[in-house]
């Protein structure tokens, strides 16, 4: 317990009661008690497949033991290749250029430098200015949380890259508390985009609008009707690019392949990560439409290096098995569509819980929900954590951000293994004061 520096963990509570997991098959994991523990929440929003897959496991013994590691920087490799390719056919229409990385933080940091490149290869260097919104979450890297809204991850870093801003976040319980899919009320909330660019900033400086389309680690705010599209008009009308941060919603978490999909809103880039190895590998990617790319080839010259980023373990053999073994086994037992068969029982079942004590919202989309919680007077977050706790004694692991409870499982989850999520889940409310 004394080497190990746990990230986002409270460390010192943890290792005075340490909870600690020692295998995982199907939708359950074994802690080191030997107790069956149902996954609430796909690992981190990112075991879509369940666990233990063998066309996966197997993939990564077999290319761990013919190529180990290959330099991705001028040299290529098979598997690098073949993965951009399966990823390229799964991703929305139109956007056909992969770019790999390791996480969705990078991922998203990748994403803004190459909008901002993208604009300056054009000769529009003005635009250096990126808008997030506030409650975003965009990984812990110096962009992401600067364009990230997530208070309690800025603070302690108060350094932020200088042309930013944000616009409101969406959520208005207000108006939408209780709301099955997506709300009816906030459209109008995209607009703000346009009446922060043009009265504070030149809009021309802008060079692109980074959102999750449903915020996730923030604690599962789905969008307003018509929202996204009001994004995208806005974006098009003052050529901004237009970001999609589906590290979580991507690979079939909202009942569709990508959010972009199931809202048909296509931006300019997706980014990726979690569910696109089925979070057995580090690995993130980006999706861009060709256009992108093809401005940087044209403004290079000849042998140039067009865009001067990217990492040792970029497509790493590994990662580029697990993604080409991991979208096979979405595709092969169509997960994307049983999330949708699904999500109605999974919504049903979660506004079940509606009148049980604490309880003050609940939402949901495809297989991920989000249970809001009153907050202890004078402690924010203790009443989530416990629930937390008591769902893990129960043998249930869920995700707690401050007091929101959010569940996401592997998109192969039962119609019965439902039942008892939320069966535990509520009983955990119950009795927690
Ligand atoms: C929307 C979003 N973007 C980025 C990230 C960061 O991903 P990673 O932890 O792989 O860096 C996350 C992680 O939860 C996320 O939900």
């Amino acid at each position: 317990m004394q080497a190990y520096w746990m990230p986002f963990t409270s460390n010192r509570h943890f290792k005075s009661a340490p909870r600690m997991l020692v295998s995982a098959d199907g939708m359950y994991y074994r802690d080191d008690l030997d107790r069956q523990i149902l996954d609430g929440c796909a690992g981190l929003w990112c075991v879509n497949a369940g666990h233990n897959r063998q066309p996966i496991v197997e993939a990564i013994q077999k290319q761990a033991a013919t190529l180990d590691y290959a330099p991705p920087f001028q040299i290529g490799h098979p598997k690098a290749f073949e993965a951009a390719e399966q990823l390229a056919a799964m991703a929305p229409a139109g956007l056909s250029k992969v770019f790999f990385v390791n996480s969705g933080s990078e991922a998203a940091d990748t994403a803004l430098k190459m909008a901002i490149a993208y604009h300056r290869v054009r000769g529009d260097a003005a635009r250096v200015k990126l808008v997030g919104r506030e409650r975003g979450y965009h990984g812990v890297n110096f962009g992401g949380i600067s364009v990230g809204g997530i208070a309690g991850n800025r603070k302690l870093f108060p350094v932020s890259l200088p042309a930013v801003d944000h616009i409101k976040s969406t959520h208005d319980l207000a108006r939408n508390a209780f709301s099955r899919g997506e709300p009816e009320f906030g459209a109008e909330l995209a607009d703000e985009l346009e009446a922060r660019i043009t009265t504070l900033h030149d809009p021309s400086t802008i060079a692109a609008v980074i959102v999750e389309p449903m915020a996730g680690s923030t604690g599962v705010l789905i969008p307003p009707k018509g929202y996204l599209k009001r994004l995208r008009e806005i974006c098009d009308k003052y050529g901004i690019l237009l970001i999609f941060d589906e590290v979580i919603t991507g690979f079939g978490r909202l009942g569709a392949d990508w959010a972009a999909n199931r809202f048909d809103v296509l931006p300019d880039i997706i980014t990726c990560a979690k569910g696109l190895t089925n979070g057995v590998v580090p690995m993130g990617a980006l999706l861009i439409k060709p256009e992108i790319h093809d401005a940087f080839m044209a403004a290079a010259a000849d042998r140039a290096i067009e865009f001067p980023h990217g990492y040792t373990y970029s497509a790493h053999p590994l990662a580029c098995a697990a993604a080409i073994a991991t979208l096979d086994v979405y595709r092969q037992e169509g997960l994307f569509g049983r999330a949708a068969t699904l999500a109605p029982r999974f919504e049903d079942k979660v506004h079940a819980l509606r009148g049980e004590r604490h309880i003050k919202d609940i939402r949901n989309l495809g297989l991920v929900a989000g249970i809001e919680l009153e907050s202890r007077p004078g402690a924010p977050g203790a009443r989530g954590m416990d629930v937390f706790l008591k769902c893990w004694e129960k043998g249930v692991l869920v995700r707690f951000t401050g007091d929101i409870i959010a569940c996401s499982p592997p998109l192969i989850i039962s119609e019965q293994e439902i039942d008892t999520l939320f069966s535990v889940i509520g009983e955990a409310i119950h009795e927690t004061e």
